[in-house]
C-alpha cells in the first residue's frame, strides 16, 4: 500500500509537471505573435519562378543559368534537414563590394535564391529529390524584397506564395532511417521576422567571413573569394585580409568556435541588437564577432539549454528539432 501510495504522489508530481510545462509552451506561443511587419517594397515578384531563368535544362536538376553563381557558406542555418542550393546573380558589368566595415555592398539588380530540397534516400541521391520551395531576395532602389516560391508537383515550375504554407515530407535519412516532417514554408512576415537589420530586409549567409572558404569548381579546388573576384563579380582586395567563420560540422575546430558558429547562423539573426525588436530585447546577441563575455550566453546558460532542449528555440524556422545542432550547443554551453 505504502508503494502504491508513494506511486500515486509520483504520478501526480509528474501531472503536475507536465500540465506545467505545456503551460510554459502556450505562454510560449501565446504571447509572442509574428507582427505584420509591412515593410515597403520596390518591386512586384513575378507569379512563376521560371521567369527569372534560374536554371538550364531540366530545372529539376536546379543545374544553374550561366549568370547564376553558386555560393557556398560555411555555417548554415539549419532547417528540418532540408538540403539547400544558394545562388546568386548579379547584373553585368556590377559587382559586389566590400565596405569599410568589412560587410558587402550588392548592388541594385542582385537576386539571391536559396532552393529547398530533399533527396529520397540521402545515401544515394541518384535517386531523385524533391523540390520544395525557392526563396528569392531581390534588391531594387537600394531595398530588399523577399519571396517564395513553391515548386509543383512535376517539378517542372514554381509558384509564388506570400502567406505560406505546410508539406508532409517523407525521405530516408543517410543511416537509412525513414523520416518525415511537416514541413512549413515561411509567410513573409516570417521571412521578414529572421531578415530584418534596422527595420529593412537583409541577406544573412553571404557575409565575406562566411564565404572565405574553399569550394571545387570545375574540378579545382578554390578559394570562393578569389573565384569571385576571377569571375569579375567581387572587388579586388587582398582576400587573406578576410576573417573566416568555421563549419560548426567540422571536428576539427574548437568547441568554442563550433558552438559560436552554429549560434550565429541559427539565432543571432534574431538575437542581436538591430534585429526583430521582440528578441532584440532579450539579453541574447548570439553575434559571432562579439567576445563571449559580451554575448550574454555564459549568463543564460541555463535559459539557453532550456529553450533548445524543449524545442522553444529557434522560435520559427524549423519543425524538426536539431538533434546535432542541440548537442553541439550543449557540448559547448558545458565547456563554458
Ligand atoms: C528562421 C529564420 C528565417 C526565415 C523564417 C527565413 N530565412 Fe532566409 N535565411 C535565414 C538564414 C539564417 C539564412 C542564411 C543561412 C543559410 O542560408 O543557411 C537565410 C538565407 C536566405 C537566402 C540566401 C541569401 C541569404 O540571405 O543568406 C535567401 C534568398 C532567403 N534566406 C530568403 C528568405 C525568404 C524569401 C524567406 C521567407 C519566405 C526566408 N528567407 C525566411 C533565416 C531565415
Ligand atoms: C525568428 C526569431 C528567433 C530566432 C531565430 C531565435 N529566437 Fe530565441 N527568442 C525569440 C523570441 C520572439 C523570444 C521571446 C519569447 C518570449 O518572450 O516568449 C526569444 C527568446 C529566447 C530566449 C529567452 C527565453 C527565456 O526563457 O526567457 C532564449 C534563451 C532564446 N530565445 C534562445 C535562442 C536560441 C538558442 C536560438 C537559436 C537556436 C534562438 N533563440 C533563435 C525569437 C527568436
Amino acid at each position: 500500500m505504502a508503494k502504491l501510495k508513494n506511486y500515486s504522489v509520483v504520478t501526480l508530481g509528474l501531472i503536475l509537471l507536465i500540465t506545467s510545462a505545456c503551460k510554459k509552451d502556450e505562454h510560449y506561443i501565446n504571447t509572442v505573435e509574428i507582427p505584420d511587419f509591412n515593410f515597403p517594397k520596390t518591386i512586384t515578384f513575378e507569379h512563376n519562378l521560371s521567369t527569372y531563368g534560374i536554371y538550364q535544362g531540366a530545372v529539376n536538376e536546379l543545374v544553374p543559368a550561366i549568370e547564376f553563381q553558386l555560393l557556398e557558406l560555411s555555417s548554415v542555418l539549419f532547417t528540418d534537414y532540408s538540403q539547400k542550393q544558394r545562388l546568386i546573380k548579379v547584373p553585368s558589368g556590377t559587382q559586389l563590394t566590400r565596405l569599410a566595415d568589412g560587410s558587402i555592398d550588392f548592388p541594385d539588380g542582385t537576386i539571391l535564391v536559396k532552393t529547398f530540397y530533399y533527396y529520397h534516400d540521402a545515401s544515394d541521391p541518384s535517386l531523385g529529390k524533391r523540390i520544395i520551395e525557392s526563396r528569392l531576395l531581390i534588391k531594387e532602389s537600394n531595398t530588399w524584397n523577399a519571396a517564395t516560391y513553391i515548386w509543383n508537383e512535376a517539378q517542372t515550375d514554381a509558384t509564388l506564395e506570400l502567406n505560406g504554407s505546410d508539406t508532409q515530407v517523407n525521405w530516408i535519412d543517410q543511416n537509412g532511417t525513414n523520416r518525415s516532417t511537416n514541413y512549413h514554408i515561411p509567410t513573409e512576415n516570417e521571412c521578414m521576422a529572421c531578415h530584418q537589420v534596422n527595420s529593412s530586409i537583409f541577406p544573412i549567409g553571404p557575409s565575406l567571413r562566411n564565404l572565405n572558404r574553399s569550394v571545387e569548381r570545375d574540378g579545382n579546388i578554390l578559394n570562393q573569394l578569389d573565384h569571385l573576384q576571377s569571375l569579375g563579380i567581387l572587388n579586388s582586395f587582398p582576400v587573406n585580409q578576410v576573417t573566416q567563420i568555421v563549419d560548426y560540422n567540422d571536428p576539427l575546430a574548437s568547441i568554442s568556435e563550433r558552438g559560436r558558429a552554429y549560434l550565429d547562423m541559427n539565432c543571432a539573426h534574431c538575437h542581436n541588437p538591430k534585429g526583430w525588436d521582440i528578441p532584440a530585447q532579450v539579453d541574447i546577441d548570439f553575434r559571432y564577432e562579439l567576445p563571449v563575455d559580451q554575448t550574454g550566453i555564459i549568463y543564460e546558460k541555463d535559459k539557453i539549454s532550456n529553450a533548445l532542449t524543449h524545442g522553444k528555440m529557434p522560435f520559427i524556422g524549423t519543425t524538426l528539432k536539431d538533434e546535432e545542432g542541440i548537442t553541439l550547443v550543449l557540448q559547448y554551453l558545458e565547456s563554458l
